[in-house]
């Protein structure tokens, strides 16, 4: 027998406060049609006051705890990714434990940018099949309305907030593919690369700092190791493009979406997209699309799906589960 860690409920939440592309053309030299085109992002949801990433954690985690008939004291473990917790610590999962009114078990955040939520999911995989937690809840979690510049068109008009969380739990499985539950993980990182994408703030300066990107630089580097991790992920899981039921992926872009889907061979009607009306959430983009997806009826027990993610580092990953 072989233990699993088995997603057994998912949720999100999203700020009220919804921005069109067009509220941007009263203060940049940008247009609706330069956003939906270049990046297939029309609308973002923004933090409004009282959301912070922690409060945002902490409703997504609660709608995921509800969705799987669970309450907080039955978790051992809160794995949160986020590169924009509310301070420099304590930890925002710390702070969503407290919140929650869980009264045992531990929280930790991890920071892994983009990929945070594959990082998480990872590690929170590793402290269940080594026995260390029998439940796990995994969110991402991020207001990068908070390091936007928003004088730089080139990157304030990519980024959205929001929340998402699943809910793990260790069952038996057979070993195989057919096993519900995380088959497999691949996780990269290349520092040389830290340019591309960073924050120019931090303990160091002072100040939280704002994102800074080259944009077409990050662009070339993503199609080509998101395919890599993922086919890895599908080779570690004894799993083929064909077996995909949902290709769950980062939404930083449709044509980065598009053309990693293109490249591992799968078609975009098996593709879950969102970036549409959440724009780039970081960490929290994927699981709010899981979310969403389960939500709406695509994701459906039984499911193989593929997550895979890149951001700042570069940092990059994919996951591979049966829902
Ligand atoms: O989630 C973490 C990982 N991040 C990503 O995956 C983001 C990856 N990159 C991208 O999504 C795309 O590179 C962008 C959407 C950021 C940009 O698309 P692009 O096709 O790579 O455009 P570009 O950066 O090469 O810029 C093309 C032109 C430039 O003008 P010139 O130099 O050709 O005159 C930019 O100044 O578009 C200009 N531009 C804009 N124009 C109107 C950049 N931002 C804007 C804007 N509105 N908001």
């Amino acid at each position: 027998m072989t233990l699993r860690a088995v997603i057994k409920g998912a949720g999100h939440y999203l700020p009220a406060r919804v921005v069109e592309n067009s509220e941007f053309e009263a203060t940049l030299d940008t247009s609706d049609e330069w956003i939906k085109s270049r990046s297939g992002i029309e609308r973002r949801h923004f933090a409004t006051e009282g959301d912070t990433t922690s409060s945002m954690a902490c409703a997504a985690a609660t709608a995921a705890l509800k969705d799987a008939g669970m309450v907080a004291d039955d978790i051992d473990a809160i794995v949160l990714a986020t590169s924009t917790a509310d301070f420099t610590f304590p930890s925002a999962a710390t702070m969503v434990q407290a919140q929650l009114g869980m009264t045992r078990g531990f929280a930790f955040d991890v920071q892994a940018v983009c990929a945070g939520f594959i990082y998480a999911l990872a590690n929170a995989n590793a402290l269940i099949v080594s026995g260390q937690a029998k439940r796990a809840l995994v969110i991402g979690a991020e207001t990068f309305s908070k390091i936007m510049d928003w004088t730089d068109r080139g990157t304030c008009v990519l980024f959205g907030d929001g929340a998402g969380a699943v809910v793990l739990e260790a069952q038996e499985g057979a070993g195989s593919p057919e096993d519900r539950g995380i088959l497999s993980t691949d996780l990269n990182s290349d520092g040389r690369l830290r340019d591309l994408l960073y924050v120019d703030g931090g303990v160091s300066t002072g100040t939280s700092g704002y994102l800074r990107m080259q944009g077409n630089q990050v662009f070339r580097h993503a199609v080509e190791k998101l395919a890599a991790t993922a086919n890895t992920a599908m080779d570690k899981a004894g799993v083929s493009a064909e077996d995909v039921d949902w290709i769950v992926p980062h939404q930083a872009n449709i044509r980065i979406i598009q053309g990693t889907a293109k490249k591992m061979g799968v078609a975009m009607d098996r593709v879950v997209v969102t970036v549409q009306d959440h724009g780039n959430t970081s960490a929290a983009s994927i699981p709010l699309a899981l979310s969403v997806a389960r939500a709406n009826g695509q994701i459906k027990a039984g499911d193989l799906v593929v997550t895979e993610a890149i951001g700042g580092g570069l940092a990059w990953g994919a996951v591979v589960l049966r829902w």
